[in-house]
């Protein structure tokens, strides 16, 4: 739902959701930032419970789901109770999973705070919870009845979390759409919000378009996983957040797609320069190098030992799967801080 606040509104209003009681999901800063926008805007959330939750990956455990189903259950939750998740990705993962086990299934609606979980986290139906020290080990497909895209919360949002955002975009456009994934990468110096929120949309959309094709990710979804390989491994080895290493690791996805797979020196240029722009990017020695690459190995989408990545022959023509050699990931690597 691309109409924000106001199209969320008229749609609560419907038959459909009369008979709904409301728990709106959020946590610390969402219900300072976020909440007052949501209830002032909907009519059938003024009277809505609250549950809030820890800020970040702390709340997706068992735990912490445990505890709101607990509060479900004080409260009475029926089958018409609907979780309304106000937050990032985090609440969002969260909110349908506890949805998706309560009462076998009740309905969810996102409404993302975040602008990663605005063009990624709160569509698709994936949610999950962080089990045995291993993120996202538990979950469902369950999509949410509702997702409402609105821009006005990014306002508050800080910069880090926009820019991880904006990585999530230029991915999607990476393997979508070569036009959109120029414009992303086009200079910000005349940065305009309204066609921001456009771009932000388009990238919405195209997501949706790709999970509707794929639901449970067997194929053609897995474009998604765009510079992941690299990034999930720099994620852990650096510390750095989750948007900013898959920038990163586009970079050397990009890399192997113009040694392997025909991807032009110009495209992976364009977006080295633009990434140099918005970050620093580490630079890593052959002792790094393997750490990372044992990291690589441990990722649960090479369970048969090659590692198998997302690289591109064109913008917006990606190969699914295809093996990267040791020493190949390691000239890759070398190259990422040039
Ligand atoms: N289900 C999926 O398909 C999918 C896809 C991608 C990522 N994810 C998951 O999403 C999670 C990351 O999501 P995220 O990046 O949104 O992080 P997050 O949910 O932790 O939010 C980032 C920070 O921003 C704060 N925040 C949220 N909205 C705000 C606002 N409007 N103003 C000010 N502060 C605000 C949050 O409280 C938090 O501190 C990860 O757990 C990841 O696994 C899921
Ligand atoms: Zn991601």
């Amino acid at each position: 739902m691309y109409g924000g606040l106001r199209a969320l509104d008229r749609e609560l209003a419907k038959e459909d959701w009369q008979e709904a009681k409301y728990i709106i999901l959020l946590d610390e800063n969402t219900f300072q930032h976020c909440l007052p926008l949501l209830i002032s805007q909907v009519e059938a959330l003024q009277e809505a419970e609250f549950v809030e939750v820890p800020v970040g990956e702390e709340s997706k455990s068992l735990e912490v789901a445990a505890q709101v189903w607990q509060t479900l259950m004080e409260s009475e939750a029926d089958r018409q109770s609907v979780i309304v998740n106000l937050g990032g990705g985090c609440v969002c993962d969260l909110g349908g999973y506890v949805a998706a086990g309560y009462k076998r299934g009740i309905r969810y609606i996102n409404v993302p705070t975040t602008l990663l979980s605005m063009v990624d986290a709160s569509i698709g139906g994936k949610t999950a919870i962080n089990f045995g020290g291993v993120k996202n080990s538990i979950g469902h497909f369950y999509p949410s009845a509702l997702t409402v895209i609105e821009p006005a919360f990014l306002d508050t949002l800080p910069q880090e979390e926009l820019l991880n955002g904006r990585m999530e975009m230029v991915k999607t456009a990476a393997v979508t759409d070569p036009q959109l994934f120029n414009e992303l990468i086009a200079s910000t110096d005349n940065f305009q919000f309204s066609i921001f929120n456009f771009q932000l949309k388009q990238v919405a959309r195209i997501k949706a378009c790709v999970v509707k094709a794929d639901p449970y990710d067997h194929g053609i979804r897995k474009i998604l996983n765009f510079g992941h390989t690299f990034g999930h491994a720099i994620e852990v080895y650096s510390h750095l957040p989750h948007g900013i290493a898959v920038g990163i690791g586009m970079k050397a996805a990009m890399y192997l797609s113009m040694k392997k797979t025909g991807l032009s020196e110009e495209v992976y240029r364009g977006y080295s320069k633009w990434l140099n722009g918005q970050i620093e990017l580490p630079k890593y020695n052959l002792k790094d190098i393997e750490q990372i690459l044992s990291l690589m190995r441990q990722d649960k989408k090479n369970a048969s030992g090659a590692i198998r990545c997302v690289l591109l022959q064109e913008l917006g023509a990606a190969m699914i799967d295809v093996e990267v050699s040791d020493n190949e990931i390691r000239d890759a690597f070398l190259k990422l801080g040039q």
